[in-house]
């Protein structure tokens, strides 16, 4: 048995989380107890290692990626499992570049299927974009450079071969991609990478039970998507991080293949968003739950410096315990400020757009579509020019026309958006919407403002069922690109259409 026995208490875990949620700060007590006993069968996260650039001293970031087969350990030395990876056998390498900089990187295709390199949330040409249009064969390299030039965030890469996206991602191939600017290094956060700026992949995976990955072998990871019964982090099952007495900055990355997770500390414990996909809010937002849909990136900081020795924080979701934080130094604790002020986000000005137009998410398993269609790789659907700002509409309408209680379900994706608990039938429902080549801002949700958390810039939005969401977004770049479903069996299924920027 590979398998530890906790993997089948995940239901039982997760009403007792509701227990938690619903009873008043506090009231579950940190226990003092000994560290070691605490980290027991725990496994130390592992930090994805930064690239080296390969060719220092000029503008260019030189890097070389190697999409490969491995085996990767999750449960300890008795097994490895069969996986994918960047440059390793699971998840990928850290890309750091700052603003300004030239990315050149070559990508080798080792793997014994097409695969692609997308830049997720990149703004860069279409050909430059990775996406379904650009395959390559196994064997070949594809290398690609641009400037970097877009604000300080977390972006991530990942293959996007139309068809095989939600397979390529799942065995592993993804990695994180972090850009700095002028402002990123002036603000008084936290930027050790490794130490007090952690990067977290948060994953969902189903093992066999001689412990190698399983995809797609039931109808409902085909109607919505494929999730899992077992959470990783960087590619570590059952993680601990020892943090010192100071303030945290976490890079959250929802690398998983369809689950939307809301997290949140035990105990209560509030935190700061700073980042959305795109970059820096215009000022921290304090909250205690965190919703993150596939595709989604997030930047919080966590305030340990008032902790003692020993102190945990758990990071959860209603289902699963994510990460376990331990505070492992006796020492001072370091100052720890908070911005008031992180970065100047423009107003929104429609007073530029050029043109309107409306997607209408529907359908399940197979038959998922947009506008009624599905993906075609020879099909432009449409048609944009260079430097346009427009709306884009994006609606949520599950059956077109269909006899289900509409107002039911709408009432449901609200409540669901509003308590951040997860109504298990609307969630199933939500779609991600992600463009390509761009970073947009939500400009409404069902008629009103968007939370303050999704006022900055993003790349992709979960719309939830009978929801419309309304993004304003400039093209900036040329090329064929594409708009999609962010979970990956919907994306991979064809919900899915081309946009040319000319
Ligand atoms: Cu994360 Cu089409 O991509
Ligand atoms: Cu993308
Ligand atoms: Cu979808």
């Amino acid at each position: 048995m590979i398998l530890p026995k906790r993997l089948f208490v995940v239901s039982l875990t997760a009403i007792m989380t509701w227990l938690v949620l619903a009873s008043p700060p506090g009231a579950i007590a940190a226990l003092a107890q000994d560290a070691s006993s605490f980290i027991g069968e725990k496994n130390a996260l592992k930090i994805p290692p930064l690239m080296k650039d390969e060719n220092p001293g000029t503008n260019a970031m030189d890097i070389t990626l190697r999409a490969m087969q491995g085996r990767t350990s999750f449960f300890g030395t008795e097994h490895y499992t069969k996986t994918l990876g960047y440059n390793g056998s699971y998840l990928g390498p850290a890309i750091k570049v700052e603003r300004g900089q030239i990315l050149h990187a070559r990508v080798i295709n080792e793997l014994d299927d097409d695969t692609t390199l997308h830049w997720h949330g990149m703004k860069v040409e279409g050909q430059k974009d990775g996406g379904p249009h650009y395959p390559f064969a196994p064997g070949e390299t594809w290398e690609v450079s641009f400037l970097v030039d877009q604000p300080a965030a977390i972006l991530w890469f990942h293959p996007h071969p139309h068809g095989r996206t939600g397979r390529q991602v799942y065995m592993g191939l993804a990695g994180i991609l972090i850009v700095e600017d002028d402002i990123s290094r002036n603000l008084d956060l936290p930027g050790n990478y490794g130490k007090n700026d952690i990067p977290l992949v948060i994953q969902d995976k189903r093992f066999s039970r001689n412990g190698e990955l399983v995809y797609l072998t039931h109808m409902m990871d085909t109607m919505h998507g494929m999730m899992g019964d077992v959470p990783v982090v960087n590619g570590t099952y059952n993680p601990y991080l020892e943090v010192e007495r100071e303030m945290i900055r976490f890079r959250l990355v929802n690398g998983s293949n369809a689950r939307v997770f809301d997290l949140f500390f035990e105990n209560n414990r509030t935190f700061w968003q700073i980042a959305s996909d795109g970059g820096f809010l215009s000022s921290p937002v304090q909250t205690r739950v965190l919703t993150l849909a596939p595709g989604e990136r997030a930047e919080i900081l966590v305030d340990f410096s008032s902790s003692q020795y020993g102190d945990r924080a758990i990071l959860r979701s209603p289902e699963f315990e994510i990460l376990a934080c331990l505070v492992n130094n006796n020492e001072g604790a370091k100052q720890s400020s908070l911005p008031r002020d992180l970065t100047q986000i423009e107003p929104v000005d429609t007073s530029e757009v050029v043109r309107n137009r409306t997607f209408v998410l529907s359908g399940m398993g197979p038959m998922v579509s947009i506008n009624g269609r599905q993906f075609d790789l020879d099909r432009i659907d449409e048609v944009v020019q260079l430097n346009d700002t427009e709306i884009w509409e994006i609606r949520n309408e599950m059956f077109q026309g269909g006899p289900m209680g509409g107002n039911m379900m709408r009432g449901m994706g609200r409540m669901d958006r509003m308590g951040g608990r997860g109504m298990p039938m609307a969630r199933a429902m939500a779609h991600p919407f992600h463009i390509h080549g761009v970073q947009f801002r939500v400009i409404e949700r069902d008629g009103s403002a968007p939370p303050i958390n999704e006022r900055g810039w993003k790349d992709t939005v979960l719309v939830y069922p009978y929801e419309t969401v309304r993004v304003l977004v400039q093209f900036q770049k040329k090329g064929t690109f594409v708009y999609h479903c962010h979970i990956l069996e919907h994306d991979d299924m064809g919900m899915m259409g081309s946009f040319v920027v000319e």
